[in-house]
């Protein structure tokens, strides 16, 4: 959560600050400001809101310089308005800082400073930074030392970049639990929280590590270790494609991404299904000795990726037969878990910077306990605290609701199972052939639900005033049935629950009436009779029906209020294919009711705070 952004160069850096901002801004967006230094001063502009409102304030009162930070915001300590907006600057303006994290001893250092007499202007637990440094330097320390000696102060989990008034060729910066990066471009030097914040103009990137600080000058960064040795670092070529991280001619991230799913999917089983139905991971990975001996599983994750972990304990059960446990990320740590036998951890992350997650690695390895991680960003935290990681290979996922990156980690948990069902030599050749054949129409049966996008579309003025939704779904759907809520909620701010059809007489069913609308997840399969059973109990108490239901269905569409048909296939390959439509409700319903579907109130795409 928060972006941070430096950069220092030949270009004017209130309009790189600004590009960078933008593509920053699924990490939060309560506030964006930036401090540049401007013929030698430092001028800071910020504004409650998003990047735009920070344009617009620049648009009339612009800054000029060719260097600055800058800093998108999600509201941790202090509301989220003008003050309490980054760069957050000391007692006498001279020292900027942008931060990304949370500086959990900024109270009793708050109240030292103040005894100092450094005058705050912020609620934040940021401002103690720069203050700190002012303090440092009012003791004759360099700004090197300054800045060392505050760090050492610290406690918490940060990264943050600084300017200073009387040292306009460098930004300063440290990193400890918060992610950033070093891009390098021609003559031109930043730093971010994330890669897409710095393209195309850096070529190349190290990511900072944590416990190392330095400063960056235009043409190079200089790294120290906290025991203030030199680092060592290798540059590498970013690849990324800028295409990926605009609209594309849709209207919003989220719509593009729900229809990038069938090309995410090809590119998937392209990479990851050899000829003769070999399941390959190029990852680093354990060794087959280690797989074929592993008895359980533990899946640690968090919102829609804990969903996925749900679905891929139904596949490594089914397919490997390993014992699998799904925890969320935020309870793992508590439960204290018992490591014993041959376990492995399973960590999945979009973004692979959760906090929770992150947090929950380290306790398992703590404990001895392997980790593979399934990450949608290979150089972020999650991949690198890992023993091992798998690329989810979903490409750049903006919108804050997650959706394509969801489809593709069921797809490598799939075949992950299927990997490990192979290394153990469990599953028979036929059977096989039989699921690789059933998981190469997908791309095609994702084309088609898309196609037919409009009828969902239709559905959606019907749905702007409902209060409440429940969506149910057993078995392999009932993660589709969570997730489907969680998408409604998330972007259009209805509430909805998901509920395991099972569940649902226990309890739920008393909350149906004539005006809560249903959504049944009925493919066909072994659950199909009893979904029906569901449907009757709902349609008994006058709820309106939504079903997902297998196209040729003769019966569902007939019980339904409103209907949508996906291709057949079987029961495990459904949730795929189930949860399409139901992104797709999400979105249209979301923008029927006027939300803004990419930034949804109060969330940021990484959730790097516990
Ligand atoms: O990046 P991660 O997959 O670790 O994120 C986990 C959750 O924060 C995330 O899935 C969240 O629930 C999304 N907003 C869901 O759309």
């Amino acid at each position: 959560m928060c972006g941070i952004v430096g950069y220092i160069g030949p270009k004017s850096v209130d309009s790189v600050l600004l590009v960078g901002l933008t593509r920053l801004e699924y990490r939060g967006y309560d506030s964006a400001g930036i401090a540049v230094l401007d013929s030698g001063e430092l001028q800071v502009r910020k504004e409650k809101g998003k990047i735009k409102d920070l344009e617009r304030l620049l648009q009339a009162h612009p800054v000029e310089g060719n260097i600055g930070i800058g800093h998108t915001r999600w509201a941790t300590h202090g509301e989220p308005n003008r003050k309490n907006a980054h760069p957050h600057v000391d007692t006498h303006k001279r020292i900027a800082v942008a931060h990304n994290g949370i500086i959990e001893n900024h109270f009793e250092l708050k109240q030292e400073l103040v005894r100092e007499g450094h005058v705050f202007h912020s609620d934040t637990d940021t401002e103690v930074i720069p203050h700190l440094v002012e303090e440092e330097l009012k003791k004759g320390m360099e700004i090197e030392a300054a800045l060392f000696n505050t760090i050492q102060r610290l406690r918490g989990r940060y990264a943050f970049v600084l300017l200073y008034e009387k040292d306009p060729s460098r930004i300063f910066f440290a990193r400890d639990g918060s992610p950033l990066v070093y891009g390098h471009g021609k003559g031109e030097s930043f730093l971010a929280s994330d890669v897409p914040a710095i393209v195309p103009a850096a070529l190349e990137h190290y990511v900072i590590e944590n416990q190392q600080w330095g400063w960056v000058t235009r043409d190079e960064l200089h790294l120290l270790d906290y025991g203030k040795q030199s680092v060592g670092f290798e540059l590498k070529k970013i690849e990324m494609n800028v295409q990926d991280l605009d609209k594309g001619g849709f209207d919003h991230f989220m719509l593009k991404e729900i229809f990038e799913q069938s090309g995410v999917m090809r590119g998937i089983i392209n990479e990851r299904i050899a000829e003769g139905g070999k399941v390959v991971f190029g990852e680093k990975n354990n060794s087959n000795e280690f797989l074929s001996r592993l008895s359980r599983i533990i899946i640690t994750s968090a919102g829609t990726s804990w969903h996925a972990g749900l679905v891929g304990k139904a596949y490594l059960e089914r397919f490997a037969k390993i014992s699998t446990e799904v925890d969320l990320s935020s309870e793992f740590r508590y439960r204290n878990p018992v490591a014993e036998g041959d376990t492995k951890v399973l960590a999945i992350s979009q973004s692979g910077e959760t906090a929770d997650t992150i947090a929950s690695i380290y306790e398992a390895k703590a404990k001895f306990i392997r980790v593979l991680s399934f990450v949608n960003n290979t150089s972020s935290t999650i991949a690198r605290e890992s023993n091992s990681f798998i690329d989810l290979k979903a490409g750049p996922e903006i919108g804050v609701a997650s959706t394509k990156a969801y489809t593709a980690q069921l797809m490598n948990l799939l075949l992950y199972a299927l990997f490990l069902a192979g290394v153990k030599w469990i599953l028979d050749k036929d059977e096989r052939m039989r699921i690789f054949d059933e998981i190469r129409r997908i791309p095609d049966q994702i084309d088609q639900i898309l196609s037919r996008a409009d009828v969902i579309r239709q559905w959606a003025a019907d749905f702007r005033e409902t209060k409440d939704f429940v969506f149910l779904g057993r078995s392999f759907n009932y993660p589709t049935a969570l997730e489907g809520a969680l998408k409604l909620k998330e972007v259009s701010y209805i509430h909805a629950s998901g509920y395991a059809g099972g569940e649902f007489k226990h309890g739920p069913i008393a909350l149906i009436t004539d005006e809560v609308p249903v959504v049944c997840i009925t493919p066909q399969g072994e659950i199909y009779e009893k979904m029906i059973s569901n449907i009757e109990e709902v349609r008994a108490r006058k709820g309106k029906i939504i079903s997902i239901h297998t196209e040729g269905d003769e019966k569902v569409p007939g019980m339904s209020d409103y209907s949508f048909g996906i291709p057949q296939c079987s029961e495990l390959i459904s949730p795929i294919l189930a949860v399409i439509p139901l992104q797709l409700l999400a979105y249209y319903v979301a923008v029927e009711r006027g939300c803004e579907p990419d930034q949804p109130r109060n969330l940021a795409k990484s959730v790097t705070v516990e």
